[in-house]
């Protein structure tokens, strides 16, 4: 499936990552793909707050993987962030342990996911932010996996 919605300001995107916050659940990956600059940063910060991330989330560009402690219906989960764009090679990212995140008590978001592609699960969510500057965003979500439907009902 695919739904589109159109976002304004960086606000409106945090606010949409919120949202679907309010729908994930331990062991899902959400691919975040976009320009240099597009928000999926701001998309996975408005994830955090929705999860209830104390502090602030950073762009994890140098470090590739921030963990933080999050929560969904009062149970402790950790929320990764990953940022691929410094990789250079697929091997890479089996090095630096994507598979790891990928479990049930995590849910990992990851920025600049293509380089990794034949790694992550097939049960992800792919968010894709069109636009960057001050353009309104176009913000596309797909998924493969049916179980998404439902759960993606909010964009609707
Ligand atoms: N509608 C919008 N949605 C998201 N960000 C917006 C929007 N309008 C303007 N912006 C600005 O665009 C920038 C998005 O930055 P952000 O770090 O989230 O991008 P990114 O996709 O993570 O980039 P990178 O690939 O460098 O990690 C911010 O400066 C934000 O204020
Ligand atoms: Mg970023």
């Amino acid at each position: 499936m695919n739904y589109r919605v159109t976002s304004l300001t960086v606000q409106q995107t945090r606010e949409l990552g919120k949202q679907l916050s309010e729908h994930l659940i331990g062991g899902d990956v959400v691919a975040l793909i976009g320009d240099l600059g597009a928000g999926k940063t701001a998309f996975a910060q408005g994830i955090g707050e929705g999860l209830g991330v104390v502090g602030s989330m950073t762009s994890p560009t140098f470090t590739l993987i921030h963990e933080y402690k999050g929560f969904i219906q009062n149970t402790k989960l950790r929320l990764i962030h990953m940022d691929l764009y410094r990789l250079r090679h697929p091997e890479e990212a089996e090095i630096i342990g994507i598979e790891d995140a990928f479990v049930d008590d995590a849910v990992c978001l990851i920025e600049w996911p293509e380089i990794a592609e034949d790694y992550l699960p097939d049960d992800r969510l792919t968010v894709e932010i069109k636009g960057s500057g001050d353009m309104p965003r176009e913000i596309i979500f797909k998924a493969k996996d049916p179980n998404w439907e439902q759960r993606l009902k909010f964009l609707s």
